[in-house]
């Protein structure tokens, strides 16, 4: 038998950001909507656990018990007392280190796909409960649509979403560490105050009405100083992708991936090209959002 479960990446339409709590994260207001680019997880029974990888970037993806995918099988079979026997294959085609969730995506793909094939048939509830223990982004991968989370990005409401909206994304020649942007947030406002995350009514009417030149006047990412100040270089990618004419350029959640969003299919695949010729990134994806969360195939 295989189970195969295809995941959605993210991009944060609004990332605000309070300040550190004594457990080092720092709770949010984060507008999470899955976007059309996929990983797909494959498990197959096997002896003992083993990870492997296809897709561009795959040589970046760690093969042992670090991958978010092999821990999110030994967190289900822990629970369940039973060996984590099986072989997780990952066809990864969303950016490695980007900050569109691709870690998280491949954990709640392997959880589906694990609980499938082995017949645990653990409710929603508890793969959300596992989703959160194994990052903050792990319960929105599984959930996909559109969500607001708060806490540290782990508590979920579902949002409405009345559209399609059109993305271009820009992959940057590097990665960027989360714990590191979010250090880097830290230093950057240790002489301010801090306010506590607060999310734009103007930006979940936009969500609900569909409308893109709303939204894009609504979006903001409290961490894209310190993604910026990580890697300077991303103001040239931002800014080839406004002359291009996207209505909204930003980082998507802490980078280095740079996200545009469109008017429409027409305007994508300006930006698009205008970017694949700035020299300023390495790929380009067109794209639409939201997507469903993690499905089985
Ligand atoms: O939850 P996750 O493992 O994805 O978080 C990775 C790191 O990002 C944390 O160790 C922390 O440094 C930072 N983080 C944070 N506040 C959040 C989410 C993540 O400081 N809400």
């Amino acid at each position: 038998m295989t189970v195969t479960v295809r995941v959605p990446a993210k991009v944060n339409v609004q990332l605000a950001v309070g300040p550190a709590r004594p457990d080092g994260f720092h709770d949010l207001a984060n507008v999470f909507l899955a976007v059309g680019l996929y990983d797909e997880v494959t498990a197959t029974p096997a002896e003992g656990l083993r990870i492997t990888c296809a897709g561009p970037d795959a040589g970046q993806v760690p093969l042992d018990r670090t991958n978010l995918a092999a821990r999110a099988a030994l967190a289900l079979a822990g629970r369940h007392g039973r060996t984590p026997d099986v072989h997780l294959h990952i066809a990864k085609d969303i950016p490695v280190a980007g900050g569109m969730a691709g870690g998280s995506a491949d954990a709640a793909g392997a959880l589906v796909a694990c609980d499938t094939l082995w017949g645990t048939n653990a409710s929603r509830e508890e793969l959300l409960d596992i989703c959160a223990e194994l990052g903050s982004d792990v319960p929105f991968s599984l959930v996909g649509g559109a969500a607001l989370g708060t806490g540290r990005g782990e508590l979920l409401r579902p949002l409405e979403v009345g559209g399609s909206f059109h993305w271009v994304f820009a992959v940057a020649d590097g990665g960027l560490s989360t714990p590191a942007v979010y250090a880097e947030f830290d230093r950057l406002t240790s002489h301010v105050t801090v306010p506590g995350p607060a999310v734009s009514q103007d930006l979940l009417d936009a969500l609900a009405k569909g409308d893109p030149a709303a939204l894009a006047a609504a979006v903001s990412n409290d961490l894209q100083p310190a993604a910026l100040s990580l890697f300077p270089k991303l103001t040239d990618t931002l800014a080839a992708g406004r002359s291009a004419g996207s209505l909204a350029a930003l980082v998507s959640g802490s980078g280095p991936t740079t996200a545009f969003l469109v008017r429409d299919a027409e305007s994508a695949r300006e930006v698009a090209g205008a970017l694949r010729a700035s020299g300023t990134c390495r790929a380009v994806r067109v794209t639409e959002g939201p997507a469903p969360g993690a499905t089985l195939l």
